[in-house]
């Protein structure tokens, strides 16, 4: 454990991650002031940034989960979505909030919005923790909260994974590269 700690440099603090999100959480208090909002979390790298945005929520608050699969084991966003695990209720005509971790390419959530879309929602906006400022091929997603704009680095920490570890750290940080290069090959 002391290793994987030592090998990770940190991006962002968990403080600075709350603060974020809990200045997030103010904006979306007031933008959905008196109504009900349905918010879906995309597992599992989702699910720490919903944990500390939804307890912040002041309005009705519901909360779903969906878990998709676009990497398998690579490095890089393959372009194929496939649901994993798919909501539990309707979100017809309903204030649809989603919240992911990372947003890369935007493949994964470009589809997945082609998915909501076609179950008609009242509404849809995107929350994601962090951004890629990178190219996007996906160009017209309309992302409504974003905590962090970050460069084009492979970040884990704070739910996100590589190979399935790291996502328990309580900070988001780089893999030093040698590790990097290591770890679920
Ligand atoms: P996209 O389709 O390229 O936008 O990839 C989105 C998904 O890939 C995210 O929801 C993450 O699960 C994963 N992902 C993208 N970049 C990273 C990263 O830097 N670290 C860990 N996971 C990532
Ligand atoms: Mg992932």
């Amino acid at each position: 454990m002391e290793k994987q700690k030592d090998t990770v440099k940190v991006l962002f603090s968990e403080q600075e991650i709350e603060k974020r999100i809990e200045e997030i959480a103010e904006q979306i208090n007031q933008d959905y002031k008196g109504k009900s909002l349905c918010c879906v979390s995309v597992l599992k790298g989702g699910i720490f940034v919903t944990c500390s945005l939804v307890k912040r929520l002041t309005m009705s608050v519901s909360l779903d989960f969906i878990a998709v699969s676009s990497y398998g084991k690579e490095k890089k966003s393959s372009g194929q979505v496939n649901i994993l695990k798919d909501l539990d209720e309707s979100i017809e005509g309903k204030d649809v909030l989603v919240i992911e971790d990372i947003i890369d390419t935007g493949r994964t959530l470009a589809e997945l919005l082609r998915i909501f879309e076609s179950r008609n929602p009242s509404s849809l906006s995107i929350c994601t923790l962090l951004e890629k400022k990178r190219p996007r091929e996906a160009s017209s997603i309309d992302i409504r909260y974003t905590g962090f704009v970050i460069p084009d680095h492979f970040v884990v920490g704070y739910g996100l994974d590589y190979g399935e570890r790291y996502r328990n750290l309580p900070y988001i940080g780089i893999i030093e590269e040698e590790i990097h290069e290591g770890v679920g090959e």
